[in-house]
């Protein structure tokens, strides 16, 4: 067994993050200022987006996405049951209703058939809210069914906006994410994340991509709602003079933060690549096991492998998941759980009445999901301890053997 824990998900920041952020903290401008600038165009580039914004977490560009888009208080937004809480928060609080739907039984994302029912059912309902917008997440780092979101988009006239907090570096039909929005049909905005765990990390941080007119306005709503940021105002070109012409958020990023992030964005190739080949090398493992599922990849998907999720095929196994987490635990292995569906959290399950099979394909896989360490610090050897202790505990929880074990038991 290992000697020391294997933590889930910790950061690779190399000693080029760290003297660029030692380089800002030297300069007279330490906020939003020339790096976040070069930060945005860089990154830009590298997803094939027209226009970028830097914010401070994905959670910001959701928020702002749908201010920027006029989402407001009598709309409704349709996203996917499961994923994490701030996705349907962003909606919550822009004052739209948060209309959740069920997931594909593969993949786990966003299910386009559901939404497509939904949104009919929404649309002959006279009483009912507008559907303004989808948001589809690219969960664990597989691309969603994007043609499939954007016929329905444009059949009834609302936005995407894609929660890529995952989907670094991720691809759909040769199309990276985060490109689409110049050949979209709909209006398309495109939000990431550069969380501590994420694929490349500012350590908080995010942004938000999309055409330049909508990114302009985002803009505008990411800083007070003034016209005019502080680089504008105070760098040597700038003027004291702004107007303030919207109600917006505070959720500009720091130099400080786009510091890390030009220097993580050169490596997300290279980060990626490794990911990959730990997603593959447990596929490989795990694959020959009737009690896992692995993860699917559609012949279509660029998987960014965000997420290694191994799903535990419970009739197989002796054990539960929380019990399969605890034994891994034990063996030193750190892992997670990705994610308890929104409908189950108090404030959703009691403010919209939901009952746990209101989304029964949600409320069933995530009995038996299991993420595991999957990150680009990680070594061989560890990338081997975790097929250990995974392969350990799988024989250990046979129901297979057991039933084997108790009926040779009968005979004698
Ligand atoms: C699917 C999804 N959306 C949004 C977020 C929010 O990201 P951030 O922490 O950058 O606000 C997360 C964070 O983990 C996430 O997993």
């Amino acid at each position: 067994m290992r000697k020391a824990f294997l933590p889930f998900s910790p950061p690779l920041i190399g000693e080029a993050e760290i003297a660029e952020v030692a380089d800002t903290l030297r300069s007279d401008w330490i906020t939003t200022g020339p790096k976040v600038k070069r930060f945005e165009s860089e990154f830009a580039q590298a997803v094939g987006a027209p226009s970028a914004l830097a914010v401070s977490s994905c959670t910001a560009a959701l928020e702002v996405a749908l201010a920027a888009l006029k989402i407001s208080p009598g709309d409704s937004v349709i996203t996917t049951a499961m994923t994490f809480c701030s996705t349907v928060h962003a909606i919550e609080r822009s004052g739209a209703t948060p209309v959740l739907v069920d997931i594909e039984p593969d993949t786990l994302n966003l299910d386009p058939a559901r939404v497509r029912d939904t949104i009919g059912e929404l649309t002959r309902q006279s009483h009912s809210r507008r559907v303004r917008a989808i948001i589809p997440v690219h969960l664990y780092g597989h691309p969603c069914d994007m043609d499939a979101f954007f016929d329905i988009a444009s059949a009834h006239d609302c936005a995407i906006i894609e929660d890529a907090a995952h989907a670094l570096p991720a691809v759909y039909k040769g199309r990276t994410i985060g490109s689409m929005a110049d050949t979209a049909p709909v209006s398309t905005l495109t939000c990431f994340s550069f969380y501590a765990t994420k694929n490349m990390t500012t350590a908080e941080g995010g942004m938000l991509t999309g055409a330049s007119e909508l990114i302009d306005d985002a803009r505008i709503w990411a800083l007070h709602g003034m016209s005019r940021d502080a680089w504008k105002r105070y760098s040597s070109e700038g003027s004291w003079g702004y107007d303030v012409v919207c109600p917006g958020f505070k959720c500009n990023m720091t130099d400080i933060q786009a510091a890390l992030g030009l220097h993580q964005l050169q490596r997300l190739s290279a980060f990626h690549q490794r990911r990959s080949e730990i997603a593959r090398r447990y596929t490989e493992a795990f694959g020959v096991f009737d009690e896992f599922t692995t993860p699917v990849e559609r012949s279509w998907a660029g998987h960014a492998w965000h997420l290694y999720v191994l799903r535990l095929n419970l009739h197989e196994l002796a054990t539960t998941r929380d019990q399969f987490i605890t034994e891994l635990q034990r063996r030193k292995i750190g892992t997670s759980v990705h994610f308890i569906p929104v409908h189950l959290l108090s404030y959703y399950r009691d403010k919209y009445r939901y009952s746990p099979d209101d989304f029964p394909t949600a409320n069933r896989e995530f009995q038996r999901i299991v993420s595991l360490p999957c990150y680009p610090r990680m070594s061989d050897e560890d990338v081997a301890d975790v097929i250990q202790a995974v392969t350990e505990v799988v024989h250990a929880n046979r129901r297979r053997k057991q039933v084997a074990v108790q009926a040779s038991a009968a005979c004698t």
